[in-house]
């Protein structure tokens, strides 16, 4: 009688469970091999590519590579068939390639994975058994597995990669952010990342030297309460239809002082991408040739923020003045300026071994954006550097008696005050 009822349950318990994930009716799941022939037209990267029947107009989902049977599923955006460019909007495997004949399934449980050949699983949505029953790539390029009531169980824009289209979203704590391609060969994180932070918005720079990412550029979008999320929006600007006015529209933990700020009116719906900067394109379908069109840059030599504040607009090493890189520093002072300006390296560690040499008026990337530590004496921000190995030189607030360690030197801003100094370490020959 036991082992009757126990099988009983048993069943309906299979039953059951595969009532509720097979939801996803059989003509809309799919199964999509990549293999066959390229497409035609130019991409961003300059990468070969494969397109898939998920689209939407001006939006299509692919495979890509840049690096020979190296694929990342993304989606593209632009329809001009010609000479103008397509962009990748979004990335589902990032840093985890797959291989020619990976799969893309969406299948009955409402899953949606991407699999390499031999069956290892790069990427999934983990929505099984949530009630979804379909996929659609909707016309602001967001992707959706919503369930019978058109609530969305998982979207793309949730995990932008490094663009924000009109529509988008980044979540505070870190949740989503735009982190930079690594090269244009390589697609793996590159050292640039967009932030919400509980006041506004972040840009960090890690490089392998830097023991934690650095801030160069803060927009305080509000300073009453905390930020929950923010939307990057258009709105609609004038009667004819023509002029949007681009908005981050931002919501507070404390829905009261929820607002927007404006950033720029342009005639077309743009996107944002991060590259170290923060650029908002414009995407202009009537147009054959130069569709796409750089609106609006956070750090531009016509904003207030200026270019030095990019750590590598100068190279690895170069002296930044008025957006433009005026000098190569070195020990026997300011020489002309070019990419392969470098700081001398330091071997050694060994007291005696290395000095320092000194630059008047000249600040790092970091320092508009962070405090710095002290009060303490130059004596103290110098042993500090001199004790770690790491440190490649070290700046100072004489005013302030402020000091910054230094692990990256890149860029070094120029600036009018003879109280901001730079000591830059070098090997004793
Ligand atoms: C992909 O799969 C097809 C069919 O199984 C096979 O003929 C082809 O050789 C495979 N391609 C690669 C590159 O492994
Ligand atoms: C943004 O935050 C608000 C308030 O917490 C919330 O109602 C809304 O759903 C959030 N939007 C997104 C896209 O996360
Ligand atoms: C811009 O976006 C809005 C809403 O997403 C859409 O209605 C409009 O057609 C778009 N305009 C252009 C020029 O693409
Ligand atoms: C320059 O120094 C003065 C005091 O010596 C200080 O008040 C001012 O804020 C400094 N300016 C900059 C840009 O650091």
């Amino acid at each position: 009688m036991a082992s009757i009822s126990l099988l009983f349950l048993f069943i309906s318990f299979q039953l059951l469970l595969s009532i509720s994930l097979a939801i996803v009716p059989a003509s809309d799941t799919f199964t999509y091999v990549n293999e066959g022939v390229f497409g035609d037209y130019v991409v961003e990267y300059d990468a070969t590519y494969r397109f898939l029947p998920p689209s939407r107009n001006p939006f299509q989902l692919c495979f890509y590579n840049t690096t020979p049977n190296s694929f990342t599923l993304a989606l593209r955006m632009g329809t001009v068939r010609s000479e103008a460019l397509m962009r990748w909007v979004w990335e589902a495997n990032r840093g985890n390639p797959v291989r020619e004949n990976a799969t893309f399934t969406f299948s009955a449980d409402g899953n949606l994975v991407l699999a390499d050949a031999d069956g290892r699983i790069a990427w999934k949505t983990d929505t099984v058994g949530k009630g979804v029953v379909g996929f659609e790539v909707l016309t602001n390029g967001n992707m959706v597995l919503h369930d019978g009531k058109g609530n969305f169980i998982w979207q793309s824009f949730d995990s932008p990669t490094d663009t924000l289209l009109v529509g988008g979203h980044l979540r505070a704590g870190g949740t989503s952010r735009l982190v930079s391609r690594s090269s244009t060969s390589s697609n793996v994180d590159g050292a640039y990342s967009l932030v919400l932070e509980p006041k506004g918005l972040a840009l960090y720079y890690k490089s392998p030297n830097s023991v934690r990412p650095l801030v160069y550029w803060t927009l305080t979008v509000s300073d009453k309460g905390s930020l929950a999320n923010l939307t990057f929006s258009s709105e609609l600007a004038d009667a004819d239809g023509s002029l949007y006015e681009f908005r981050f529209q931002y919501f507070m933990t404390n829905p009261s002082s929820n607002s927007y700020i404006n950033i720029v009116l342009s005639r077309y719906n743009n996107t944002l991408g991060i590259d170290g900067n923060l650029r908002i394109f414009t995407y202009n379908p009537n147009l054959q040739v130069y569709s796409w069109d750089v609106t609006y840059r956070f750090l531009d030599r016509r904003s207030r923020y200026g270019e030095c504040q990019l750590p590598e607009r100068c190279g690895k090493f170069g002296l930044c003045e008025d957006s433009q890189c005026v000098a190569c520093p070195t020990p026997n002072g300011l020489s002309g300026w070019s990419q392969d300006c470098e700081s001398k390296k330091v071997t050694s560690c060994k007291s005696g071994e290395f000095g320092y040499y000194k630059l008047d008026g000249v600040d790092h990337f970091t320092i508009k954006y962070t405090r710095g530590d002290g009060p303490t004496k130059q004596s103290e921000c110098e042993a500090k550097c001199s004790k770690d190995c790491k440190c490649m030189g070290y700046f100072y607030h004489t005013d302030r008696s402020r000091c910054w360690i230094a692990y990256d030197l890149k860029t070094l801003t120029r600036v009018g005050n003879s109280t901001n100094l730079a000591f830059i370490k070098t090997p004793k020959k």
